[in-house]
């Protein structure tokens, strides 16, 4: 679908490694390069036309957000530099004043490492306790939700899609027992609002983080969701210009309203405006005529991948378009460099997710993520690749 509209696919490359980072459509550098020629001034900051054109820009793609994700109010939306920031945000924002010694907060060793990292730190810094929901057939679910729920749990932190397993998690159930229990709950949003109509207000988690580079906008752009009461109650993390009503010596200081207290420095101007073109860009295709595409396509990939002998898919029933797998006893890094000379993009090791080997007994992987713009075509040329004859005798 779309292929027209990014530069890199008129090129024989086949990008399978969406997972990692989107293509860019053209309309982004278009938007990027008119701010950079024809209005490229600092926001919130000058009395002069070019700058209000800024602000103005600026705020509409915060609108743009709320809309997409169906926040109650752009007060919800701040800008960072990713999911990663969004994510240390938060924790270091909000939960490294919240919780206590023996509190506990909930993962899964399928996370991300900008899902765990920050907790370890909480963990040597505050004592509190990291538990892991036990996942069955790669899967979260509620029943095993409830087993690692504790009186002293805080707040559940998983993504709504993992990164490597590409499992879709019951959000939704997942929060509304959560919040019966006075449990809050964190989403890691990059590997799923890229891919499907994420409803923040459906969903009722509390806070929500995702990048804007992983759905065809720039990199250096993420989002921070969190509803109003908890914006209001996290404590800035980055300290600095525009995020300050007024400051003396003696220390006094009042820091601006949610969520410009959040967004301390000049913000990716640039990025931004470029991620709202790509937010209408997605509108217009549709997400959910997206979602169900990329799900076509994915039992389209696992059942030709199926075909080949001796393929390890250890994800058959991922419910995304991210597939792992691995050929024979070819080290996944060498399987990745072999479709390299097929023009074929992917990633291979344990991306990022360093505790996902307790779950599929294996370190490394190479993984195929999908997007909208791949075709059955190039799935086709994947298979064609991993079935020759000869692939031993090509990696070196
Ligand atoms: N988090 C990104 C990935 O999964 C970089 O590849």
């Amino acid at each position: 679908m779309h292929r027209e509209d990014f530069n890199m696919l008129l090129t024989d490359t086949i990008y399978f490694d969406n997972g990692a980072t989107a293509l860019k459509p053209k309309v982004l550098s278009e938007v990027i390069s008119d701010y950079y020629n024809n209005y490229s001034v600092n926001s919130h900051r000058g009395d002069y036309d070019l700058s209000l054109k800024v602000d103005m820009a600026i705020d509409r793609v915060r609108e743009l957000v709320r809309d997409f994700i169906n926040a109650d109010s752009v007060k919800e939306i701040a800008f960072t530099a990713g999911t990663t920031a969004s994510l240390n945000q938060i924790i270091f924002g909000y939960y490294s004043y919240s919780m206590h010694s023996g509190d506990e907060v909930i993962i899964t060793e399928a996370e991300h490492a900008s899902n765990v990292l920050p907790w370890f730190e909480l963990r040597n810094s505050k004592g509190i306790v990291i538990k892991s929901i036990p996942l069955d057939n790669n899967k979260v679910t509620l029943d095993n939700v409830k087993k690692v729920i504790t009186d002293r749990t805080k707040v559940i932190s998983i993504a709504m899609v993992t990164n490597t397993l590409g499992d879709l998690r019951p959000i939704k159930e997942i929060v509304k027992y959560a919040h019966e229990r006075n449990i809050s709950v964190i989403i890691d949003g990059a590997q799923a609002v890229p891919h499907m109509k994420v409803d923040v207000k459906d969903l009722d988690c509390d806070f929500m983080a995702f990048s804007a580079h992983k759905m065809c906008g720039p990199t250096g752009v993420g989002i921070l969701y969190a509803k109003k009461n908890y914006m209001n109650d996290m404590y800035p993390t980055e300290f600095g210009g525009g995020m300050n009503s007024y400051f003396e010596l003696d220390g006094s200081r009042m820091y601006s309203n949610i969520p410009t207290r959040f967004e301390a420095g000049t913000l990716n101007i640039a990025g931004i405006i470029g991620f709202g073109s790509v937010i209408e860009y997605l509108n217009k295709i549709g997400m959910d005529n997206i979602h169900k595409y990329e799900l076509e396509l994915k039992d389209y990939a696992l059942s030709r991948l199926k075909e080949i002998d001796n393929i390890k898919i250890y994800n058959e029933n991922t419910d995304s378009g991210i597939i792992i797998f691995n050929l024979g006893d070819i080290f996944a890094q060498d399987l990745a460099v072999y479709l390299n000379k097929y023009n074929i993009c992917v990633r291979a090791g344990n991306h990022c997710a360093k505790m996902v080997h307790d779950i599929i007994d294996v370190n490394n992987t190479v993984r195929v993520s999908l997007y909208f713009y791949n075709t059955k075509e190039e799935i086709d040329k994947l298979v064609e690749v991993l079935k020759n004859p000869n692939i031993k005798n090509e990696i070196i």
